[in-house]
């Protein structure tokens, strides 16, 4: 067994204009693949371990040392963006009764929220990740992470995540970050959030 780079769940031009096709293939079929190969190189140096990068990555002291930060590069890289195209939909979506009173009572609205999200996801320094998450607490939390690290490393369950790596949004965006991040809320699929809501909380 290995780890296997999942097809996107709709056409590399599905997303447009929001995100381009020629993105989704770099995207996709370049840097994804890349780090399931390299996530593959590593687990396959401690066969003991097994593949469940999840729980792997949920207590990355239990890695072997000489892959520990390999697995946290490239098995977050894989978990990662195997998330993030199932979080895109061309699909009009729009969150459930339950999440929309969370984002509320959290946020104070869903324009506090988007606020909050892009605000992180616009600061986040270099290469990383913009997230809604659920909490140890089992409330709702935007935070941010460095890199392909996981918010699952933190204990904490990812529900939605933006990618703010500048190959996410270079070749149509350019420098201009915050313009990808409001397109970004435009082809949001909030019914698989509400999904990973539902089983986080
Ligand atoms: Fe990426």
């Amino acid at each position: 067994m290995a780890i296997i780079l999942p097809d996107l769940p709709y056409a590399y031009d599905a997303l447009e204009p929001y995100i381009d096709a020629e993105t989704m293939h770099l995207h996709h079929d370049k840097h994804h693949q890349t780090y399931v190969n390299n996530a593959n190189a590593a687990l396959e140096k401690h066969p003991e371990i097994g593949e469940d990068l999840e729980a792997l990555l949920a207590d990355v002291e239990s890695i072997p040392a000489d892959i520990r930060q390999a697995l946290i590069n490239n098995g977050g890289g894989h978990l990662n963006h195997a998330l993030f195209w199932e979080l895109m939909t061309p699909e009009k979506t729009a969150p459930s009764a339950e999440l929309a009173a969370a984002i509320d009572a959290t946020f104070g609205s869903f324009e506090e929220f988007q606020a909050a999200f892009t605000a992180v996801a616009t600061t986040r320094f270099g290469s990383g990740w913009a997230w809604l998450v659920v909490n140890k607490e089992g409330k709702l939390e935007v935070t941010s992470t460095a890199n392909q690290d996981t918010p699952i490393s933190e204990g904490k369950k990812p529900i939605l995540g933006l990618d703010v790596w500048e190959h996410a949004y270079y070749v149509k965006y350019r420098n201009v970050r915050p313009d990808y991040i409001k397109a970004f809320f435009s082809v949001i699929n909030w019914n698989k959030v509400d999904e990973l809501y539902a089983a986080a909380k």
